[in-house]
């Protein structure tokens, strides 16, 4: 079964050394004890950058080893959903690029509002700040509608309208049949650029060919400083001359990921 994970970025007072930076969603499939002792697997997750799970503190141990120029550390949401079915929300960060100010865990419908997510949005406010959100397949189009919400709420309270919604959003294929578009504002509102467009083919499965997992861009200053043509999945069979099989085994969706390019001007005023 596929799940939903959006990440919701707004850049507040970034001061980066480094002009460019790169900005990672990955939905990793069923992330935990089993995977996490799996070598083959932790190798391939280490080089992708991306994480999410218990098996957390392993694939952090494991990317600061790999990567011994930076320090990554974590910051989790809750365990979410009934039952013995879990899902979480994870941010990697590097800690020589971004601090975490403030975290907000969205109401879910456990909260007795069944308009709400079926899981809460995690929204995380770094100096940039970050927000992560799964939601259920089978509501993937009320859900992107309500993240129109989620988005405006947080401009509204970070005082920010440079926002960033990316990853898996169940946001193509049968999960958003087609005249459902025109009432999701997240879509039909010109204010939110999408930067993975809907022939892009995100899935690493050679059946399926679905742009699942999006990148999408609110406010001027934000999307200015999106490197053009940056924004991908990032093939990982390819990259790491993988079988699909041996592919499958790391996730059954690409991460998808863009380039910013902060100038200096830009550095000065968000
Ligand atoms: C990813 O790369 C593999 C290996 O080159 C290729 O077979 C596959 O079609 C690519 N998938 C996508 C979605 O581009």
């Amino acid at each position: 079964m596929a799940h939903t994970s959006t990440l919701l970025l707004t850049l507040l007072g970034v001061q980066l050394v480094a002009t460019t930076f790169k900005i990672c969603a990955f939905n990793i499939r069923s992330f935990g004890r089993a995977k996490a002792a799996n070598r083959k697997v932790m190798g391939a997750l280490v080089q992708v950058r991306d994480s999410r799970g218990s098996a957390i503190q392993v694939l952090l141990r494991e990317l600061n080893r790999y990567d011994r120029s930076h320090h990554y550390s974590r910051l989790e949401s809750k365990r979410l959903g009934r039952g013995s079915y879990k899902e979480q929300n994870i941010f990697v960060y590097r800690t020589d690029v971004v601090s975490v100010i403030d975290w907000h865990q969205f109401e879910d419908r456990d909260a007795g509002n069944s308009k709400a997510f079926v899981r809460g949005p995690f929204a995380a406010h770094f100096h940039s700040s970050y927000t992560v959100h799964h939601a259920s397949p089978r509501e993937a189009a009320h859900e992107l509608d309500l993240l129109f919400g989620v988005c405006n709420k947080l401009m509204e309270q970070w005082k920010n309208q440079n926002v960033m919604v990316l990853g898996d959003l169940n946001a193509a294929g049968a999960y958003i049949p087609s005249n459902a578009w025109a009432g999701i504002r997240l879509r039909s509102n010109l204010a939110f650029h999408w930067l993975i467009g809907d022939t892009e083919d995100t899935t690493v499965s050679h059946r399926s060919c679905c742009a699942y997992d999006r990148i999408i861009v609110h406010g001027e200053e934000l999307l200015g400083a999106v490197v053009p043509k940056s924004a991908k999945p990032f093939n990982f069979t390819q990259a790491l001359g993988l079988s699909e099989e041996e592919a499958l085994e790391i996730s059954d969706h690409y991460p998808v990921e863009v380039n910013l390019r902060l100038s200096p001007k830009a550095q000065r005023e968000l």
